[in-house]
């Protein structure tokens, strides 16, 4: 029996070799800066918190890793432009990821740019791939539920109220947050279900949602503190980000020691979601895990 940690650690490894082969030169076949650029933001890189929860999901949901392989990946590679685009100048104008410069630094602009729009299309690329002709109702859904929370609906609606500064209460902070951060999260437990079952289900999908929910807005909330009491060299990214920028964060609504409450309360509720499940440890501890996480 691993450890939450152990298999945190294995499904990055798993889900590293994945995204290798997904972004070798046999599929991408035209090696270029933006390739390459494509391969930096997204191999090595990052606690792959998205693809853990399609991958845990889908096991706990009766399947096994391999199943999940491909949609894992598609979540990395949506997540990997989202933080290369919101890095930009345009956008955070933040010149460190992951330790290293940000994308926009080592290749500039345009190419980070493109990069950034050819990971989001390859992804949809991964799923539709995927598996067999058995596979293409749970393909399909999970392009639905990908496209749904990454784009308009979701993730980039997100961003945009983010530029907007111009949140007036707590209310819409987490309006924002569970766009910007639970969205895509909502899609990573989604496409895990999905990799397991292949069809529909609106009592498991409305649960899969609130869990999803509840741990991105703890993680953003988490995320918001630490950009002003962590270092550049423990997170590998720029603190002092939000401030910089002028963005609206929890601390705008809250004191940090209620901020750091709020985000306990959200993670002990998900962490009761799926207690009873089979199989279920690691879903019903990552919440706990990502609050006390030091980046
Ligand atoms: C960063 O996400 C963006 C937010 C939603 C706060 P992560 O903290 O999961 O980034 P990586 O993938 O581990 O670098
Ligand atoms: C970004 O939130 C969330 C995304 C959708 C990319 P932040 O701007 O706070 O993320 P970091 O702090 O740069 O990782
Ligand atoms: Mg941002
Ligand atoms: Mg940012
Ligand atoms: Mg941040």
């Amino acid at each position: 029996m691993k450890t939450l940690e152990q298999r945190l650690t294995w499904c990055a490894s798993f889900v590293e070799e994945a995204l290798e082969r997904q972004l070798s030169a046999n599929i991408l076949l035209m090696e270029s800066p933006m390739t390459q650029a494509m391969r930096y933001a997204v191999l090595r890189g990052g606690k792959r918190i998205r693809a853990f929860l399609t991958i845990e999901f889908c096991c706990m949901f009766g399947g096994i890793p391999e199943d999940a392989a491909d949609y894992a990946c598609a979540m990395e590679m949506v997540h990997g432009y989202s933080l290369v685009h919101d890095d930009l100048p345009c956008m955070d104008n933040d010149d460190m990821r992951r330790g290293r410069p940000s994308c926009h630094k080592k290749f500039g602009e345009t190419v980070a740019l493109l990069a950034g729009d050819a990971l989001l299309t390859q992804a949809f690329y991964c799923i539709g791939n995927h598996g067999t002709k058995e596979s293409y109702n749970a393909n399909s859904l999970a392009v639905q539920a990908l496209s749904r929370c990454a784009g308009a609906l979701g993730m980039c609606a997100g961003q945009q109220m983010d530029l907007a500064k111009d949140i007036q209460d707590y209310d819409a902070l987490k309006m924002l947050h569970r766009l910007k951060t639970s969205a895509l999260m909502e899609a990573a437990c989604l496409l895990g279900y999905y990799a397991a079952k292949g069809i529909p289900n609106p009592d498991t999908e409305k649960k899969l949602e609130i869990y999803a929910q509840n741990v991105g807005l703890a993680f953003q909330i988490v995320d918001d503190l630490l950009d002003v009491n962590s270092t550049a060299e423990e997170l590998g990214k720029p603190v002092g980000s939000d401030v910089k920028n002028g963005k609206c964060t929890v601390l705008k609504f809250l004191s940090q020691e209620e901020a750091f409450e709020e985000a306990r309360r959200l993670s002990q509720e998900s962490s009761a979601l799926f207690a009873g499940y089979e199989n279920s440890d690691s879903i019903c501890q990552l919440p706990m895990y990502l609050l006390n996480r030091k980046k």
